[in-house]
C-alpha cells in the first residue's frame, strides 16, 4: 500500500483533445498542424492521424464513467483551440464550445475538479499559416482564446493551465520537426519558447480578469545528469528546465539565452511572462544524461542513453527517485518563488497486455517518490497519471499505450488495466 498523501491531495487523469477526441469535423472544428502533419505521407508512424483517436468527442460520458469509477478526484484534459476558433481569430464557434460546457457539467456531476490545458499543441492551421509561434502575433492570439474559453466555462471551471510543455513543442515542432508543425530549424527556433511564454502571460491575465482562482503552466522538466566535466549538461538544463521555469518564477532568461532571445523580447515582455501563478504544473517521465557534443550535430550537447534501469515499451529509462530529485531540485533552486507543484502528467507506455504489473510498479514507485519530495518538504498538492486512456501518441501513432484503460482502436471498447484496479484500490483505501 502507498503511503498516506496530505489532506486535499488531488489524484487524477491527465489527456489531451487531439489525442483522444476525434471528429475532427464535427461542429464546425477548424484544421490543426496535427491534423496537416498526420496526413503528411512519412510524418507518423504507419501514417497513423488522429480522425478518430478514441471517438472520446462522442464517447466522453463512458469516459467520465471511467474517472469516475476510477476514484480520482480531477481530469486533466486539453481545449482545441480550433473548435473554438477555426481559424484561430474572431468571434468563438458556439457549436465547438458546448463541447467542452458538456464535457464539464458531466464533470462536475460526478464531483470531479476539472482542469483543462488550453493549448495542448493543436494550433489552428490558419495561425502556422501565418508564422505560428515564430510569429508573436500568435501571443495575442492565445490570449484571445483564452479570453473567449473562460467567458463560456469561468462560470465552473476555477483552474486553469495555460500551455502544455512548451519546451517540447518548440524542441519537436520547430527545431527537430519530429511533431506539429515539423520545422527544423534547431537553434533557430528559440523566438517559439518566448512567444509561447508572452502567449502564456497574457492567457494568465485574460483568465484572471474572466474569475480564474487558479494558474498554472505544466512545463516538462528533466533532471539533468553530467556525463563529463563540459559544461554541456548546465546547457541543456538552461534549454530544457531553466528557459520556461525561469522567466514564469524570476521574470529572467539564463544569461546565454537571454543574448540569444534579446532581438525577440521587448521592454515589458518578462513583466507579463512573470505574472504571478498559482501553481507550477510539472510533467516528468525521466531524468536525462547529458554529454559534451560529438559528432556533426550544431547542438552545444548530446544525449546519453542511461543504462542500468529498466525502460518503458517506448525505451525511456525508468528512474522513480529522478522525480524526487527534480522536486527537491525546483524548492532548492527557486525558494520562495516557487508557488505548489501539481505533477500534471506522469506514466509510462507498455505492451497492449491488459495485465499490466510494469504500470502499476512504475506509478507505485513515482508516487513514493512524490511522496519522499512531500516529506522533505516540497509543497506538492497534486498527481495526473498519464493517461486514463490509450490514445494517439504524437508521431508513435498508436503504437505507444499510456493507458490506464486498454483501447481496442477498431471497436473503441475500453477495458481497464490491472494498473486501473490498483489505482482504484489505492484510491479507496483513502490515499
Ligand atoms: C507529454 C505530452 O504532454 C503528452 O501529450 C504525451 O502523450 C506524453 N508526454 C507521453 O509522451
Amino acid at each position: 500500500m502507498l503511503p498516506r498523501f496530505p489532506d486535499g491531495f488531488l489524484f487524477g487523469c491527465s489527456t489531451a483533445s487531439y489525442q483522444i477526441e476525434g471528429a475532427v469535423h464535427e461542429d464546425g472544428r477548424g484544421p490543426s498542424i496535427w491534423d496537416t502533419f498526420s496526413h503528411t505521407p512519412g510524418k507518423t508512424l504507419d501514417g497513423d492521424t488522429g480522425d478518430v483517436a478514441c471517438d472520446h468527442f462522442h464517447r466522453y460520458p463512458a469516459d467520465i464513467d471511467l474517472l469516475g469509477d476510477l476514484g480520482v478526484g480531477a481530469y486533466r484534459f486539453s481545449i482545441a483551440w480550433p473548435r473554438v476558433q477555426p481559424t484561430g481569430v474572431g468571434e468563438p464557434n458556439k457549436a465547438g464550445l458546448d463541447f467542452y460546457d458538456r464535457l464539464v457539467d458531466a464533470l462536475l456531476e460526478k464531483g470531479l475538479v476539472p482542469l483543462p490545458t488550453l493549448f495542448h499543441w493543436d494550433l489552428p492551421q490558419a495561425l502556422e499559416d501565418q508564422g505560428g509561434w515564430l510569429s508573436r502575433d500568435t501571443s495575442s492570439r492565445l490570449a484571445d482564446y483564452a479570453g473567449h474559453v473562460a467567458e463560456r466555462l469561468g462560470d465552473r471551471v476555477r483552474r486553469w493551465i495555460t500551455l502544455n510543455e512548451p519546451v517540447v513543442h518548440m524542441a519537436q515542432g520547430y527545431a527537430y520537426g519530429t511533431h506539429a508543425p515539423g520545422h527544423t530549424l534547431m537553434l533557430e527556433a528559440l523566438p517559439v519558447a518566448h512567444h509561447q511564454l508572452l502567449g502564456h502571460g497574457l492567457a494568465v491575465q485574460a483568465l484572471r480578469a474572466a474569475g480564474a482562482t487558479e494558474v498554472m503552466i505544466t512545463n516538462n522538466c528533466t533532471p539533468v545528469r553530467a556525463a563529463d566535466e563540459s559544461p554541456a549538461a548546465a546547457i541543456y538544463d538552461a534549454f530544457h528546465n531553466r528557459l520556461f521555469n525561469d522567466p514564469v518564477l524570476l521574470g529572467t532568461y539564463p544569461d546565454f539565452l537571454a543574448e540569444a532571445l534579446a532581438p525577440v523580447v521587448l521592454p515589458g515582455d518578462l513583466d507579463i511572462i512573470r505574472t504571478p501563478l498559482d501553481a507550477l504544473g510539472i510533467n516528468y517521465y525521466n531524468p536525462t544524461l547529458i554529454g559534451a557534443p560529438t559528432g556533426e550535430s550544431p547542438l552545444p550537447f548530446e544525449m546519453l542513453p542511461i543504462e542500468g534501469v529498466p525502460t518503458t515499451a517506448f525505451g525511456w529509462p525508468v528512474v522513480p527517485e529522478g522525480l524526487t530529485e527534480l522536486l527537491t531540485g525546483l524548492r532548492d533552486t527557486y525558494g520562495e518563488a516557487l508557488p505548489p507543484i501539481y505533477i500534471t502528467e506522469n506514466g509510462c507506455s507498455t505492451a497492449p497486455d491488459v495485465d499490466d504489473q510494469f504500470r502499476i510498479d512504475y506509478l507505485d514507485s513515482h508516487l513514493r517518490a512524490v511522496h519522499d519530495a512531500i516529506t522533505a518538504g516540497v509543497d506538492v498538492r497534486g498527481y495526473f497519471v498519464w493517461s486514463l486512456l490509450d490514445n494517439f501518441e504524437w508521431a508513435e501513432g498508436y503504437s505507444q499505450r499510456f493507458g490506464l484503460v486498454h483501447v481496442d482502436f477498431d471497436s473503441q471498447a475500453r477495458t481497464p488495466r490491472a494498473s486501473y484496479r490498483w489505482l482504484q484500490e489505492e484510491l479507496r483505501s483513502g490515499r
